[in-house]
Order: C-alpha cells, then sequence, then structure tokens
C-alpha cells in the first residue's frame, strides 16, 4: 500500500522503571506544534488518539502530564527551537520529580523522524521518539511510558495505512479544518527535507476523505482545508480503475450539504492541471486564493533547485489561473540565497514579484539542511548578503499585500467568523481571499457566514462592519451586495496565509 517497511512495531530500551502511576483518568497532555499545517493536523489527530486513555487536551505545558513536541525539519532554525525547548522541559520535568510527579516527554514530527536515534542520545529527558508516520500506535507507547519506559523509539513507515488506525470521529477545533489528502513527495528539491523526513507522495483514498469531510461538516465544520506537501498531485485510482485527481475530489467535496468553503496548499506548479484551473471559475465553493511557490524567479536558479518549472511556465500558468476566476488572489513561497545565487539571480526574483504582485507571500534565506543536494553545493551564498537581499523581497512584499489589502477597503464580502476576537463583542474570521478580518459581532453568530463592508486595514487583519441586519447566509461566493458583484472580481490579491515554521 504505502513506502517501504522499516523495523519492527516500536523499539524499546528500558531504562530505569519508574513506578506506573498513570492509571487515573483526567490526564493532561500538551501538544506543541511547529512547521506546517500537515502539524496541525497531525497535532489534533494524536490528541484525538490518546483521549481514551483518559488524556485531555490543555494549552499551556505548565499542569501537562504529558508534553509531546510535534517538530518541523524544514530549516535549520526551527530544528534548533526544538532543542531549546527540551532543555525547558528538562527543568519541568525536573521540578515535577521532586514533589513525586512524572511527566512523560515525546518528541514527533520531521526532526524526529530525521534525527530520531541521535535525539534520543543528545536529550535524556525525552521518553519517546516517533516519526509521522505512526502516530496510531501512539497509545500503545505511551502506555509503555506510564508503565516505566523510556527511550520509546519509532520511526517506521509502516506498511499499514495510518490514517485507517486514527479514530472515525473527528473532533472539533473550529469551523475551519484541516483534512490531510496527500503526504510525502517526490520531487526532490534540492533544498528540501521533506521528501527524507516525510517519505514517498501517497494519496488517500477519495472515499475515506469524503467520510472524514462529511464528519467534520456533521461536527460544525463550514470550511475544510485540504493539506498535503504536493497537494495537486492528490490522485486516486480505484481498482476498476476510476481516477481521482484534485478537481475531482473538490467537486465531489461541493456536494456535501453545509460544506460552504473548500480550500487546498500547497501546490506544486507542475501539478497544476486544467480541470483544477478550470475548478477554479465553475465551483462557488473552491475560495479564491491560491499559495503556488515559486521559489525564485531566475530560471538558472530554479534549475539548479530542481524545480522542474521555469519562469516562462509560472506566469503562463498565473494568466490561465488568473482567466479562470479572475479574482484570485495569489501567494508563494521564495527563497533568497541559494548557491550560487547572483545578483542579477536576486533581480529577477525581485521582477517575478512585481509582475505577479502577490496578495501575500513567504519568504526565507536558504538554509543548508543535511543530506540534501543544496547543503553539498560549493558556491554558498554569505549570510549577510543572504539577509540583505531577504529584506529587499520582504519589503516589496509587505508592499503589496498592504496594496492589496486597501484595495479591499469598502468592499463588501462574505466572512466566516471563526472564533471570538480579544475585545468583547467582536468576532474573528476570515475573508474569502484568507485575510483576518475583525468584526463587532455576537458571540452567537459563530461558524456562520456574514456579508462584511471592509472599513480598515489594521497592521495583521482587516477591521469590518456587520451589514445590518445579519442573516446566516448559505454560500460564500455569491455577492449579496450589488455593488461588489462580478466586475470586483478583477481587483484582488490578499493577506495571511498557509504554513510555515
Ligand atoms: N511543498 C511545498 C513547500 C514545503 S516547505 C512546495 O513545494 O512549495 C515550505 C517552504 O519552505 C518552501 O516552499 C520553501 O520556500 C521553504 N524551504 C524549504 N526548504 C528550505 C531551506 N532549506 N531553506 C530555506 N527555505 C526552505
Ligand atoms: Fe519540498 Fe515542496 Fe520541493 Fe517537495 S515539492 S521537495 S515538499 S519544496
Ligand atoms: Fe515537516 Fe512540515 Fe516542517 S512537512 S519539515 S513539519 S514544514
Amino acid at each position: 500500500m504505502r513506502r517501504k517497511v522499516t523495523g519492527s512495531k516500536y523499539q524499546e530500551r528500558s531504562g530505569p522503571r519508574e513506578p506506573a502511576r498513570f492509571h487515573e483518568l483526567n490526564k493532561k497532555l500538551f501538544i506543541k506544534s511547529y512547521g506546517c499545517q500537515m502539524n496541525v493536523y497531525d497535532t489534533q489527530r494524536m490528541t484525538e488518539v490518546v483521549e481514551p486513555l483518559g488524556y485531555q487536551s490543555v494549552d499551556s505545558p505548565d499542569d501537562a502530564d504529558l508534553i509531546i513536541l510535534n517538530t518541523c525539519h524544514i530549516r535549520e532554525k526551527a530544528a534548533e527551537k526544538v532543542y531549546s525547548e527540551l532543555g525547558r522541559l528538562r527543568q519541568l520535568k525536573a521540578q515535577r520529580s521532586k514533589v513525586g510527579r512524572r511527566l512523560i516527554i515525546g518528541v514527533a514530527g520531521c526532526v524526529a523522524q530525521a534525527e530520531g536515534a541521535e535525539m534520543m542520545r543528545r536529550a535524556p529527558v525525552i521518553d519517546m521518539v516517533f516519526g509521522p508516520q505512526v502516530y496510531h500506535r501512539l497509545p500503545d507507547m505511551v502506555r509503555s511510558a506510564e508503565a516505566g519506559n523510556r527511550n520509546i523509539l519509532d520511526t517506521d513507515f509502516p506498511a499499514e495505512d495510518k490514517f485507517d488506525h486514527l479514530p472515525k470521529a473527528r473532533a472539533l477545533t473550529g469551523p475551519a479544518a484541516f483534512l490531510t489528502i496527500q503526504e510525502g513527495c517526490d520531487k526532490f528539491c534540492t533544498f528540501c527535507v521533506v521528501p527524507y523526513t516525510r517519505g514517498a507522495e501517497y494519496s488517500r483514498p477519495a472515499d475515506k476523505i469524503i467520510a472524514e469531510a462529511e464528519a467534520l461538516v456533521a461536527s460544525g465544520a463550514r470550511e475544510v482545508t485540504l493539506l498535503g506537501q504536493n497537494v495537486n498531485a492528490y490522485h486516486d485510482e480505484t481498482a476498476q480503475g476510476v481516477v481521482t485527481g484534485l478537481a475531482d475530489l473538490c467537486t465531489r467535496l461541493a456536494s456535501i450539504d453545509r460544506l460552504e468553503r473548500i480550500r487546498y496548499t500547497t501546490s506544486h506548479p507542475r501539478d497544476m492541471d486544467d480541470a483544477l484551473i478550470e475548478a477554479h471559475g465553475t465551483l462557488v465553493q473552491l475560495m479564491p486564493y491560491l499559495h503556488l511557490p515559486i521559489q525564485s524567479g531566475s530560471d538558472r536558479i530554479l534549475a539548479a533547485m530542481n524545480r522542474q518549472h521555469t519562469v516562462e511556465d509560472y506566469l503562463s500558468l498565473v494568466d490561465r489561473i488568473r482567466a479562470a476566476r479572475p479574482d484570485i488572489a495569489l501567494s508563494s513561497d521564495f527563497i533568497v540565497g541559494f548557491p550560487g545565487e547572483t545578483e542579477a539571480d536576486f533581480e529577477a526574483t525581485l521582477a517575478i514579484c512585481k509582475t505577479v504582485k502577490y496578495a501575500q507571500a513567504y519568504s526565507f534565506k536558504y538554509s543548508p539542511r543535511p543530506g540534501t543536494p543544496g547543503a553539498a553545493l560549493d558556491d554558498q551564498v554569505p549570510e549577510d548578503v543572504k539577509s540583505r537581499r531577504l529584506a529587499e523581497l520582504q519589503a516589496l512584499i509587505i508592499c503589496h499585500q498592504s496594496e492589496f489589502n486597501e484595495s479591499c477597503v469598502g468592499r463588501v464580502m462574505p466572512v466566516l467568523l471563526e472564533k471570538s476576537g480579544r475585545l468583547g463583542g467582536q468576532m474573528l474570521g476570515r475573508s474569502p481571499y484568507l485575510q483576518s478580518v475583525h468584526v463587532a459581532a455576537s458571540a452567537d453568530l459563530l461558524g456562520t457566514i456574514q456579508q462584511v463592508r471592509i472599513d480598515d486595514v489594521k497592521p495583521n487583519s482587516l477591521g469590518g462592519s456587520l451589514l445590518a441586519p445579519a442573516p446566516v447566509v448559505p454560500a460564500t461566493m455569491a455577492p449579496a451586495v450589488a455593488s461588489d458583484s462580478a466586475a470586483e472580481h478583477s481587483k484582488i490579491p490578499t493577506l495571511e496565509s498557509t504554513h510555515q515554521a
């Protein structure tokens, strides 16, 4: 079914046994999630998996009985954060031990997958280390740790599908939910660790995704974001030869009653097929926001990165997407200072940014990752050059983002109210373009989509007011106000988005 099988269920190297005193109910679990949304999704699934053992999720490590760090390995800084957090946890564990209370510490995610055994050696505070493919085995690992075993290590890519062993019911964390549909990557961009930490590309069966989406909607979700490291490479084929691509999957999801909004991330430009582009023009539930990373504006650097597309390919793709959905807001990731990047290459990155005018974008200094081809290249770019280029690029991105946000002022748009704001009588929601919107609204409108007039642009969000009176509207895209109808669809771009470490 999936990937290579390595090793047995999991290894345990028993350390000194401590008394088992974890039989009681009402234990507390704290999971800290780093990195991308796949980790956020995995964190939710881990929470569900250990709940039958009596663990309730809490917001702080201070009183937790079980702490899991769900780690990210994408850049050096992301991986370093884990070790500094483990230093703090060592103190917490020592304090607990003084008062005769135990604390179990687990490390999950991509650093665990990449450096499992090494982590155990470096940080003896850890009781369990396990990779992203074995979360369904977490209850066994936790029981074992509760019984006093330490040094539990499981970084298999098991033959069985972890999704088949996770609970069918989904605990809802809000009206907007994540749903992983694809994992792993076969692209092997020369800077990236993901193919090594998450393994080969794998798509979940469409029927199981539909069932999970229905369960989410039944428990109150109104928006689902489909997740995958390469989400638009999604591909399911039944024994009868029925093929489902991402466009087909979105079409099936769009027929679920009360599922008002569909998003997906992260897409690779190579896998953006005609059917998916067309779906952006025809499916009202598919939100007009697309995260489509280009990484660099130089063909020479794109080739060195093994991105498998040119700048021209990318721009023609953007044209086709905008033709299908004129108001679509585009976002991207950029890496500056990839080995061999010259001033001219960097200028080309600024140029593509000016051409596309992203509604928002993420940018990073290249971080050489052990074991990736990029790390072995000779012509690494000095740190001060990377810093200067990053600052310049970010200034340009912010400029475009502000322009886009300002262009939204005065418009009326559907906003999904997702949670209470910090101020009383205020709700926080999302526009179709993934901008955060603060709205004066009562808490009973939580989970509804309301027509909101955008009044102003705040540092990290928009401010808006409800069109009064505020009936609950069923769909997102149909503009309720004539002045903001089809003609408006030609303006756009957005703020805030997706992943990142
Ligand atoms: N699958 C996605 C990206 C996953 S990682 C894609 O193909 O676009 C998220 C982002 O982290 C990448 O888009 C890239 O911009 C950045 N990134 C990945 N490896 C990096 C590295 N070694 N140094 C700096 N940034 C990196
Ligand atoms: Fe990494 Fe994305 Fe490239 Fe895959 S396609 S190797 S996840 S950057
Ligand atoms: Fe892993 Fe996501 Fe980070 S796939 S390396 S947690 S960006």
